[in-house]
């Protein structure tokens, strides 16, 4: 599938709301990775190895600073604005992007999460998503167990559409889905 042209569409002020910014990836942001990785579900998700070591977070990172160059989108760090430390990440995913339409993911290491950081982050990739002209609507997958990211998706503003059923494979089983939005005002 061909990516669409995102070159020069960098935020020009790092996206932030509430207690959190959003900034590019940097190799010193490794021991975020690690923490993250203690987190079966964002490995199962992603491409971050369960229990990952210092040198296979640090390939992660640099797999984040190539989604932009090369397309696939924008993999913003999550800095926690209380003590400037990297809590986690947020993707503004932008292949469907001229149907006007991109997804968002995000994940809270460990030791930050319940802090409300989730959904300020979520808020803040929002806003930057509509500095895209071309796009109209954002979307989140999100399994019906996850209670912490139904709730991260209703505290930032996103309207639950429907379920999609077995509508992806995850550890070789297929899952149900909800589908949350937001569109253009
Ligand atoms: C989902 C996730 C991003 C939430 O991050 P977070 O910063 O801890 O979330 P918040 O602190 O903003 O909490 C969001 C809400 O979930 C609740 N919550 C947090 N952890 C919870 C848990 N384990 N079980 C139930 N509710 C939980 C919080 O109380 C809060 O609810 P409230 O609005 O009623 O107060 C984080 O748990 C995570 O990274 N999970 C693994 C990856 C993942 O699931 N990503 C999303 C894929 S769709």
């Amino acid at each position: 599938m061909e990516l669409p042209e995102i070159a020069d569409r960098r935020p020009a002020v790092d996206p932030a709301f509430g207690n959190v910014t959003l900034r590019a990836f940097r190799l010193e942001d490794a021991g975020m990775a690690v923490d993250l990785s203690r987190d079966p579900y964002v490995s199962a998700t992603g491409t971050l190895t369960l229990n990952a070591t210092a040198d296979q977070a640090q390939k992660w990172i640099r797999r984040q600073q190539t989604r932009y160059p090369e397309g696939v989108g924008f993999s913003f760090a999550v800095v926690d604005n209380t003590e400037g430390h990297c809590a986690g990440f947020t993707g503004l995913w932008v292949r469907e992007l001229p149907a006007g339409r991109a997804q968002i993911g995000y994940g809270i290491a460990l030791s930050f999460s319940g802090r409300g950081l989730a959904s300020d982050a979520l808020c803040a990739v929002t806003s930057f998503a509509w500095t895209l002209p071309e796009l109209h609507r954002t979307e989140l997958y999100i399994e019906p167990w996850n209670t912490a990211s139904i709730r991260t998706a209703e505290r930032a503003g996103y309207f639950r559409e429907g379920l999609l059923r077995s509508h992806q494979e995850i550890s070789g089983q297929r899952r149900d889905m909800l589908l949350y939005s937001t569109v253009r005002d």
